[in-house]
């Protein structure tokens, strides 16, 4: 199975956003197409993570620009070596949420940097974004159907009807800046049943 065809039956789109790129191929926009699959390809160690919304879209993404115990930011990972926000697939949208590093689990606190944990925003439901914070029990929370995840444990399921956690994007700081160390730790995406 294809990247597209994954990623449209992990989200339930109608059209893959690489068809759609392939399409504008065959009408003779090679260039565009090199330059849309270069910020598809999924995060790697050295991608910087970026402001994905909001005044600083685009700019890095430091530790200082979170809010100690949340809401988490939305970020996209950013090639250093090009510049490419590698937006091209929202499987690559990452939620950062920073806490308080001595309530993170151990296994947790292995991807994190300075109390700075990073998911996936992709819920395993039916991938909806997990862009909502609760404030109370300082959970993430997916908004379609609520389903909730613990960023200080591996981002496991407490509530909801969410099946898997959130997969988990290790990050260091460089001069404040969060800078991925590794690819995700799981797969993203929700997975339909056969
Ligand atoms: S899509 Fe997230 S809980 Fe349903």
């Amino acid at each position: 199975m294809g990247e597209a065809e994954r990623e449209r039956e992990a989200c339930g789109c109608g059209v893959g956003r690489r068809e759609v790129v392939l399409g504008a191929a065959l009408l003779g926009t090679l260039p565009v197409v090199a330059a849309a699959a270069g910020n598809e390809r999924r995060p790697k160690a050295g991608d910087v993570l970026v402001h994905s919304m909001g005044p600083k879209k685009g700019k890095p993404l430091s530790v200082e620009d979170l809010p100690p115990g949340g809401p988490g930011m939305l970020a996209f990972p950013m090639d250093p070596a090009t510049g490419t926000v590698l937006d091209g697939s929202r499987f690559n949208e990452v939620v950062a949420v920073r806490l308080d590093p001595t309530a993170l689990s151990e296994e947790t606190r292995k991807g994190a940097a300075d109390g700075v944990v990073v998911y996936s925003s992709i819920c395993s439901h039916e991938a909806c974004p997990v862009s909502m914070w609760n404030e109370y029990e300082h959970m993430l929370v997916c908004s379609c159907h609520g389903s909730m995840f613990d960023p200080r444990a591996k981002a496991k399921v407490v509530f909801g009807p969410a099946p898997r956690r959130l997969a988990q994007l290790p990050v260091k700081a460089e001069a404040g800046v969060l800078v991925v160390t590794g690819p995700f730790d799981g797969r993203i995406g929700a997975v339909r049943a056969a």
